[in-house]
């Protein structure tokens, strides 16, 4: 392929398999040796958690000074290379050093504002010695002040001249919210606090500084790029999108089928295809046995991986299960944690069906996959959804996705690989269950529907493609 290249660093608080909640991690762990497969040079910047494991990293840089609110935080940075792409971790056990990447069970972090600032300045710092960058990508709020830093304050500085930004929003519910007096701790001046800028309903706002300040903004679906542009999906950012809506696209994010495929995934009970379905059955008995259900193999198994947040809907549930799990007898296997009253929902329920459903609280990547390839049907029945990974594992592993039509769910399910609901109620999620069941119970008709599904392709190369041409447009 003939094609100039382009020189990206990504700014993200996540990126699997160092630091992972949620998609973001998946999105940055996947997305930037994708690029570099394709020709563009990409690297990615990440704080040096006190749970990632930098024995093997070489230490590229030491006595890295980021100013910021009068003072300077002292960083080391260090670099690991995974398929292909420099990751680089800034190091300052003080801000980064802890359990929990942004809080711990007390909550939130007060200093979250100053971790986040200090990641920013530290890749300015990166890129001017180690990684000379074209594109600055940063990802959600996290790296909202990225852009804010290089209008205004790297701009007449040789090394950043030409430099374009990019933000992307993976999730518009989280704001990045401080007030307006420990602005300066983050390194912003006063006169950023305009409601044309970061302020934004009586706080600052850093995811409001990326999309304000950023040459091209970028979210996940087309479809989220669309909602969030609507009053009902806009959390109070809705005008203001709309007013950026000329620089703003929604890329798909795609499915990382080195870690997300039936045929060759390690943590499965066994490997199967679209062509060998029956070995599925196989990972479900596994599932079943494990949880302690092992003989409920004809019973339709639904199962669920979620971070347990308002925003995935699970709310919807609770004038739902009595009729799933009791008299339909349905099997449900629960893995997540996060919400205490969602938490509280799934163990209400698992300890009055405890033959039926089993909530595993935790966080697990080895059950999430057992999940995956062991349940017959995948529930997702988000009240809004950016884009959603889950449910492209799931297509990939024949377990077809329930969700409902938001985001991404809406762009990458269809009639014939699952089944969606439109309204966010009770009784359309029941309705849709019901029918999902009815499928289920007509074997012919249901295996049609896992082979189309597995069929499906959503591999990042396309995703890829379409962020490389994003950044050579800017270039231009
Ligand atoms: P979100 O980013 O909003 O949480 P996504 O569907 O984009 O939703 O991505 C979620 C990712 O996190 C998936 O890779 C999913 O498997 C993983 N995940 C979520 N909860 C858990 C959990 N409790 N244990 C293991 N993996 C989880
Ligand atoms: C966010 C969204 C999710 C998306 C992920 C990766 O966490 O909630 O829908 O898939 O980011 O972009």
């Amino acid at each position: 392929m003939n094609k100039a290249m382009s020189r990206i660093l990504m700014v993200s608080s996540e990126a699997a398999p160092f630091a992972k909640t949620g998609g973001l991690a998946d999105v940055l762990g996947a997305l930037p040796p994708e690029l570099n497969a394709l020709g563009d040079e990409c690297g990615v910047v990440l704080p040096h958690y006190g749970s990632i494991d930098v024995s093997d990293a070489e230490l590229v840089y030491s006595g890295l000074r980021v100013y910021l609110g009068g003072g300077f935080y002292e960083c080391n940075i260090l670099k690991k290379v995974v398929r292909n792409t420099p990751y680089f971790f800034v190091d300052h056990p003080g801000l980064y050093g802890r359990d929990g990447f942004y809080g711990d069970r007390y909550g939130d972090f007060g200093d979250n504002h100053i971790r986040y600032a200090v990641l920013c300045g530290a890749a300015l710092g990166i890129a001017r010695y180690l990684f000379p960058t074209q594109v600055f990508h940063g990802h959600d709020w996290q790296a909202g002040l990225l852009p804010l830093f290089i209008k205004n304050f790297v701009a007449g500085d040789p090394a950043f001249f030409g430099a374009k930004t990019v933000f992307t929003i993976h999730n518009l519910g989280y704001q990045g919210l401080l007030a307006r007096e420990r602005l300066w701790e983050a390194g912003v001046e006063d006169r950023f606090y305009r409601s044309d800028l970061l302020e934004f309903r009586g706080a600052a706002s850093l995811l409001k500084s990326g999309i304000v300040f950023s040459d091209a903004l970028t979210t996940v679906s087309p479809r989220y790029a669309e909602e969030i542009q609507t009053s009902e999906y806009g959390f109070g950012m809705d005008g203001l999108l709309r007013a950026r809506r000329g620089v703003l696209r929604g890329l798909l994010n795609g499915c990382d089928y080195e870690e997300w495929d039936p045929a060759t995934d390690k943590l499965i009970a066994k490997n199967y295809t679209a062509k060998t379905l029956e070995c599925k059955a196989v990972c479900k008995q596994a599932l079943l046995d494990e949880v302690g259900m092992g003989n409920r193999m004809s019973r339709p198994l639904v199962g669920i991986v979620s971070r347990l947040a308002s925003q995935k809907g699970f709310d919807l549930l609770g004038g739902v299960l009595d009729e799933m799990l009791g008299w339909r007898d349905i099997s449900m296997v629960v893995l997540g944690s996060g919400e205490k009253d969602l938490e509280n929902l799934f163990s209400g329920f698992a300890a009055k069906y405890p033959d039926r459903m089993i909530f595993w609280h935790g966080f697990s990547n080895r059950m999430a996959h057992a999940i995956e390839a062991g349940s017959d049907l995948f529930l997702m029945p988000s009240r809004y959804e950016p884009c959603g990974l889950n449910q492209m594992y799931s297509l990939k592993y024949g377990t077809l996705p329930v969700v409902r039509a938001t985001g991404g769910l809406d762009d990458t399910i269809e009639g014939d690989t699952g089944f969606k609901f439109w309204r966010f109620d009770s009784w359309d999620l029941a309705e849709c269950l019901r029918g999902a069941l009815a499928v289920y119970a007509d074997p012919v008709r249901f295996q049609r529907m896992q082979v189309a599904a597995m069929g499906k392709d959503y591999s990042w190369a396309r995703s890829a493609q379409s962020y490389s041409a994003l950044y050579r447009e800017l270039l231009s």
